[in-house]
């Protein structure tokens, strides 16, 4: 099984989200990924559990709420009832990290774990037999638009190597900087959610532009499937 590709609303114009997102659903998109972010784990300001509620309402594919957020206990629930599918928390500020996606798997949704570029895979040893999903940052989160910082890369692998010894059916995301040119790189690093922001939503052709992940992302598997 390849990767797929989860467009991040940061970068649509929200004076026409709807249609962006149909747009990129129509170009192969696999789920919707929305970045929540606070002003304070992060310096940028976005959304909450509102426009999560609209994109629940316009798309069937799964909604991938990614928290950058100090408090995300206070808020699992509401963006759970909003209609997210999938829910991921940092686990920088997650105090009680067992507690936190316990509850978010409790609430319906799968639970994430989200590690900054600097913070150590190592982080992960007891929560990653609990969590649904583990998120790489390959950039410093905040902002859409940044390049991706290379090393995650090879993050990505020994995580892939990791998850595959210990038999887990754990799935792995990165999200940040990446683009159609450095996707085969991505994507040979064993991940299987490839979230890309700027990529899609900043190319004026969401569509066109899911596609061409999705067609790369097809005939990178076709590849691996022939070796
Ligand atoms: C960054 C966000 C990302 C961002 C990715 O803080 O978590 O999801 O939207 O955007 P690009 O693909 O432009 O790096
Ligand atoms: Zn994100």
């Amino acid at each position: 099984m390849g990767a797929v590709i989860a467009p991040s609303i940061l970068s649509a114009d929200f004076s026409r989200l709807g249609a962006e997102i149909k747009d990129a659903e129509a170009g192969g998109a696999a789920l919707v990924h929305v970045d929540v972010m606070d002003g304070h784990f992060v310096p940028n300001l976005t959304v909450g559990p509102a426009v999560t509620r609209a994109v629940r309402r316009v798309t069937q594919l799964p909604v991938d709420c990614h928290l950058m957020i100090e408090e995300p206990d206070r808020y699992v629930a509401a963006f759970a009832e909003a209609g997210a599918d999938m829910i991921s928390v940092h686990v920088e500020v997650a105090r009680h990290l067992e507690r936190t996606a316990s509850a978010i798997q409790d609430a319906g949704a799968k639970a994430g774990v989200v590690l900054n570029p600097a913070t150590p895979l190592e982080t992960l040893s007891e929560i990653l037999p609990v969590a649904d999903y583990v998120l790489l940052m390959s950039v410093n989160p905040g902002f859409g638009g940044q390049t991706l910082i290379p090393s995650v890369l090879d993050k990505a692998r020994r995580l892939r190597a990791w998850i595959d010894r210990l038999g887990l059916a754990t799935r792995i995301e990165i999200d940040g900087g990446v683009t159609l040119d450095n996707l085969d790189e991505v994507a040979a690093s064993g991940v299987d959610v490839i979230v890309a922001g700027s990529a899609i939503f900043g190319s004026g052709d969401p569509r066109g532009a899911t596609a061409a992940m999705v067609r790369k992302l097809a005939a990178i598997a076709e590849q691996e499937r022939r070796v």
